[in-house]
């Protein structure tokens, strides 16, 4: 039995210890947002936070979360200013990408409130998006530092 907090509620999971965090989320859990990519640590995609760092979740082990916090995109609140910043700036098209765009940025953010475009680029790069909405992810980022008013055009 694996034991971890999931979004702030204590879970306990009888799987196998190597069975990737992301099909315990989906499969076990029903917590869908987190999506599957490429499901080998390259898209982005599937990105939670454990113990508060974006990570990988298709190739981060169940063993690996024993005793830590996991927050996915259904723990972010909807009134999150990174979340609400995404709508004000209109980043999804498709949106398939976005969940694990908001996890990364939201933990950028709480490392730097105030991220320049380069900390942005470099925090953002493995997040893939095939629809393009680097521009206007970046824009929300900027958005969301200044509490809303308006993000830096780019
Ligand atoms: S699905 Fe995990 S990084 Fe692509
Ligand atoms: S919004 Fe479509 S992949 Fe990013």
């Amino acid at each position: 039995m694996i034991t971890f907090s999931l979004n702030g509620k204590k879970q306990s999971v009888d799987l196998s210890p190597d069975t990737p965090l992301l099909w315990v989320l989906r499969d076990h859990l029903h917590l869908t947002g987190t999506k599957f990519g490429c499901g080998e640590g390259l898209c982005g995609a599937c990105t939670v936070h454990i113990d508060g760092r974006a990570e990988r979740s298709c190739i981060t082990p169940l063993s690996e979360v024993q005793g830590k916090k996991v927050t996915t995109i259904e723990g972010i609140a909807e009134n999150h200013p990174v979340k609400k910043a995404w709508l004000a700036d209109e980043v999804s098209q498709c949106g398939y990408c976005q969940p694990g765009q908001i996890m990364s940025a939201v933990a950028l953010m709480k490392e730097k409130p105030h991220p320049t475009d380069a900390d942005i680029d470099s925090a953002m790069s493995g997040n893939l998006c095939r629809c393009g909405t680097y521009v206007r992810i970046r824009r929300a980022i900027h958005t969301a530092a200044t509490g809303g008013k308006g993000g830096k055009r780019s």
